[in-house]
């Protein structure tokens, strides 16, 4: 008998924000293969006695290659039994879901996908900030500062990321930030527009930073830092920060 795999969304590392339906498959679970942004307290859920494997990639350290994770699923999956994939946030958003999907169906291997909450929906909730406001915010975009080689991507639509009535969030973005600000600004988005690094969210290190396109970009071209983060910009709502 094969196994079969759960794909959770583990949202952004609080365990209050796991679903109920997360939380049920984890405590069943055999297996859990983890990201590194879905490990600390989350699992702890976990059933005692599960094998836990850590699977993650994070930005500048040795990681295990794609290949390895989608094969290492796999032959969890045939031996039987419930595996969880776990993965940050929701998995269907910069979460590689797809070719781990793909790599179990061409094996026949059954799965479900039970979504998590968003790492960016969840910062801008404990910032106190809606991402979409009437009149100002019309549209929301979710764009990834980092392409498989780290990367600023170079096929960005610049016109859509200086529009100026979107909330836009970026992903992975703090290297490349000075330099997509650059071109942002270039392509006429004006250098005072509301920013916010959201960095850490829904864990104790959590920090909430508001600045300025400009002024974000000049403090990340000095310092980076090491904990996770979103960027945040467009016509945001006055908030709270931490
Ligand atoms: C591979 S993507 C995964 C995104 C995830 N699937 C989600 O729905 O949030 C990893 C990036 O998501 C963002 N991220 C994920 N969790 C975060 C958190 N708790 N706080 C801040 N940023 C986070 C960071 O930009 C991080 O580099």
């Amino acid at each position: 008998m094969s196994g079969f795999v759960s794909f959770l969304g583990a949202g952004p590392g609080d365990p209050e924000l796991l679903t109920l339906k997360a939380l049920d498959r984890l405590k069943r679970a055999d297996a859990v293969l983890f990201d590194d942004l879905a490990s600390g307290p989350i699992l702890g859920h976990a059933r005692a006695g599960a094998d836990l494997v850590a699977v993650g990639k994070r930005a500048g350290r040795p990681s295990p290659k794609q290949d390895h994770v989608n094969r290492l699923l796999v032959d969890y999956a045939r031996q039987g039994g419930r595996v969880v994939r776990l993965k940050a946030g929701d998995g269907g958003v910069f979460g590689r879901l797809e070719e781990e999907l793909t790599a179990l169906r061409e094996a026949g291997l059954p799965f479900e996908i039970v979504p998590g909450i968003p790492s960016p929906l969840a910062a801008a909730a404990a910032a106190g900030i809606p991402l979409t406001r009437r009149l100002t915010a019309r549209r929301v975009q979710f764009v990834t500062g980092a392409d498989t080689s780290g990367q600023l991507p170079p096929d960005l639509n610049l016109s859509a990321l200086a529009d100026p009535t979107a909330c836009t969030v970026i992903f992975m973005g703090k290297r490349s930030f000075p330099a997509l600000a650059e071109a942002l600004i270039a392509h006429g988005l004006p250098p005072a527009t509301p920013a916010m690094l959201a960095e850490a969210v829904g864990t104790p290190e959590q920090c909430l930073t508001r600045s300025t396109v400009a002024g974000l970009a000049a403090q990340l071209a000095q310092d980076i830092g090491t904990k996770p983060a979103l960027i945040f910009y467009g016509p945001l709502a006055e908030g709270s920060d931490d």
